[in-house]
């Protein structure tokens, strides 16, 4: 059994914190798609790469790509990564540390060739911040960054297309960037950001699927009018009604078993204390692993909307910005990494991920895997996220037993040969 040294482990932590400080803010981490600080990750890991043969590049999608060869030139590749971009005032794990464990699993093969190729990817963006919509990078992968989603506009009016091109990249080459068909799976490291593994004692979890998610604006529509002079039965406050469907947001899924449903943003306008705000856009973030619960939670809380702007006498309109079916992982690839828990003497917790994924946009061309990492206190999207080293060191293990396995299995060279 390969165990991993506490050097490795230490180098793949150093690293995450590393990649954190390459940041578009002074304090804090926020690095958004193709924004400056994602060149300097670029650097910096192929840097990384370098020594270890790997033909590193980026490409038109702002994803890095990084080709470790097999033993013969014609080998299929198995993909090993996560992606780059982060939330604002982000930790330093939440997708970084599935692209330093990649790195790192490379380092620990010390030059032996296996019967697949591995490409490491660095995904471009997969939070969805600066245009509304996540998974830019890993659409592009799987042939999905189509015009729709090149033409939306960030909040200063730059299209996906302009921020492709201000980073010194091609759109006209983005079909250039879907995966090949030789493509045997993906394997994607990344931290729980929940509480479950924790609170049952585990260091690793084997994902078997990934939650369902709906992202959603609602706009309010009332009147602005003065603060003071106003009074409280003759308003039609966009504000006032959005708190109370916010409030019924909340209500509602707590009383839906497994449903997750959050509103994260609210921006009122005309935004002044003394002002009644006459227009007020809410966001929703809706997530299940049923998809029909989703829509039928996404249709009631619709309807919840209506209702109360209609007896305040004002309008909501909807739109829908992203709806993502839920998916399956690989039944082979979860399988195998339960295997590979096993040999490293882990239980292999088989769950849902409640967060989303590029392995849920992945698995729609090539079968597609996860390995949850325990996060203690179960706190992500936060600057106190952060993984323990010895599951970091467990997670090596399991990744250099699971690519042992995969290069034993005939099965595997099975899907090689029909790759
Ligand atoms: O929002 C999510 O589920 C992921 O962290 N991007
Ligand atoms: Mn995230
Ligand atoms: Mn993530």
């Amino acid at each position: 059994m390969v165990t991993a040294t506490e050097n490795t482990t230490a180098r793949v932590l150093a690293r995450c914190h590393t990649l954190a400080g390459f940041s578009e803010d002074r304090e804090g981490t926020r690095r958004t798609f193709l924004s400056p600080p994602m060149r300097d990750c670029h650097n910096e890991i192929a840097k990384w790469l370098a020594p270890l043969g790997v033909n590193v590049g980026v490409d038109a999608a702002g994803n890095l790509r990084g080709l470790y060869p097999g033993a013969t030139p014609d080998a299929p590749r198995l993909l090993i990564g996560s992606h780059l971009d982060t939330v604002p005032n982000a930790g330093a794990y939440d997708g970084i540390l599935g692209v330093t464990l990649a790195v790192a699993l490379l380092e620990a093969l010390e030059g032996r060739r296996l019967p697949f190729a591995i490409e490491v990817l660095g995904l471009s963006e997969e939070e969805g911040v600066r245009f509304g919509v996540p998974f830019i990078g890993s659409r592009a992968l799987v042939g999905r960054l189509d015009e729709e989603l090149l033409n939306r506009r960030d909040a200063n009016g730059i299209t996906v297309r302009a921020a492709i091109e201000a980073f010194g990249l091609r759109p006209g080459e983005i079909p250039q960037a879907i995966l090949p068909a030789e493509v045997l799976g993906y394997f994607e490291f990344h931290i729980e950001q929940g509480p479950a593994l924790e609170d049952l004692g585990f260091p690793l979890g084997a994902v078997e699927a990934i939650a369902g998610q709906s992202r959603l604006e609602f706009t309010f529509t009332g009147r602005a009018n003065h603060a003071g002079t106003t009074p409280m039965h003759l308003r039609y406050d966009s504000l006032a009604a959005a708190a109370e469907w916010i409030v019924a947001v909340e209500k509602y899924a707590g009383e839906v078993p497994g449903l997750a449903a959050t509103v994260g943003v609210i921006d009122a306008k005309p935004g002044a204390t003394n002002c009644i705000a006459g227009q007020t856009r809410a966001s929703l973030d809706a997530r299940h692993a049923s998809d029909e619960v989703r829509h039928a939670a996404i249709d009631s809380l619709i309807r919840r909307a209506e209702e109360i702007a209609a007896r305040r006498e004002l309008t909501v309109g909807t739109r829908t910005l992203f709806d993502q079916r839920a998916v399956l992982m690989d039944p082979y690839l979860v399988e195998q990494v339960a295997r590979a828990m096993r040999e490293i003497g882990c239980e292999p917790h088989r769950m849902v991920s409640g967060a989303g994924h590029d392995a849920m946009i992945l698995a729609q061309r090539v079968p597609a895997a996860m390995i949850f990492l325990r996060t203690p206190g179960g706190i992500s999207h936060h600057p106190s996220e952060t993984a323990q080293p010895g599951d970091i060191s467990k997670a090596i293990e399991c990744g250099l037993q699971l690519l042992k396995q995969l290069g034993e299995s005939s099965d595997f060279r099975m899907r090689t040969q029909r790759a």
